[in-house]
């Protein structure tokens, strides 16, 4: 696994080296790029400015979008990731219909975890017999959570399907959730961590001490890909090279 570093002074300028990086990869293939996205706060900062500043730079429509996690609820929920994705970034860009591939949270989660994976086996070309997303974009909560696998639910890293149903430890709120096995064969797995309220995760995680292992963020090991980090200069605040 070849882990990469970036520390951006702002979500502005992690946001531009995203676009970069969109861009790059999907003009290097001959066919739509997978992106696998997240939930959370810190994407929608991220989507607003790949709207208002870097959009004439992708070619949206040679874009397949898919999610990483949704929360259990309809499609119009506050807290759903679909609507957060759909308000901050495809009502505004000329994505086709066809390329968003929604995790259906008003239906029955099992059912649904099931149907998710399937529609991912066939849309997501697959390496080493497994569907492996181009760019599979994670957030990391403070407990060291990323998609929807919480600290209690560190199987998933092992499971054989790729998409559970697992709950919200807090709230008990059901969500549906990429396993480790599709994160990890991914072609590029990208962290996007903003916000001082993450230093100290960061620094746990990055530090990659015995402890850290306890983290599902700290499972993200892509077994063919690439990892980035993309931090900002508030969540990298506590992160020193040396440790
Ligand atoms: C979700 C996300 C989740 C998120 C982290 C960080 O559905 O909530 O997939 O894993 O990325 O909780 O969230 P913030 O960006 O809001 O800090």
């Amino acid at each position: 696994m070849n882990s990469k570093i970036h520390i951006f002074p702002d979500s502005h300028q992690l946001s531009s080296f995203l676009a970069g990086i969109l861009r790059q990869k999907s003009e290097i293939l001959n066919r739509k790029l997978t992106l696998a996205l997240s939930g959370g706060s810190t994407p929608a900062t991220i989507f607003k400015y790949l709207v208002q500043d870097f959009a004439s730079q992708i070619d949206w429509p040679s874009i397949d979008f898919f999610f990483n996690d949704e929360r259990c609820v309809p499609p119009d929920h506050p807290e759903s990731n679909y609507k957060l994705a759909n308000d901050h970034l495809f009502r505004f860009l000329d994505i086709p219909e066809e390329n968003i591939f929604r995790i259906h949270g008003e239906n029955s989660p099992v059912a649904e975890a099931s149907r998710y994976s399937q529609v991912v086996w066939k849309h997501v070309p697959a390496v080493n017999g497994i569907p492996s997303f181009d760019i599979c974009l994670l957030g990391v909560g403070e407990d060291g959570h990323t998609a929807s696998i919480f600290p209690r639910n560190m199987d998933l890293f092992q499971s054989k399907e790729l998409y559970q149903v697992t709950r919200h430890p807090q709230t008990d709120q059901t969500r549906i959730t990429a396993t480790g096995t599709i994160i990890n064969n991914s072609d590029s797995v990208i962290f996007l961590i903003t916000g001082k309220q993450k230093a100290n995760i960061v620094s746990e995680l990055l530090a990659r001490r015995k402890e850290s292992i306890l983290y599902p963020a700290a499972m993200v090991q892509p077994i063919h890909g690439n990892l980035y980090w993309l931090l900002d200069a508030e969540a990298a605040s506590l992160y020193t090279q040396d440790i």
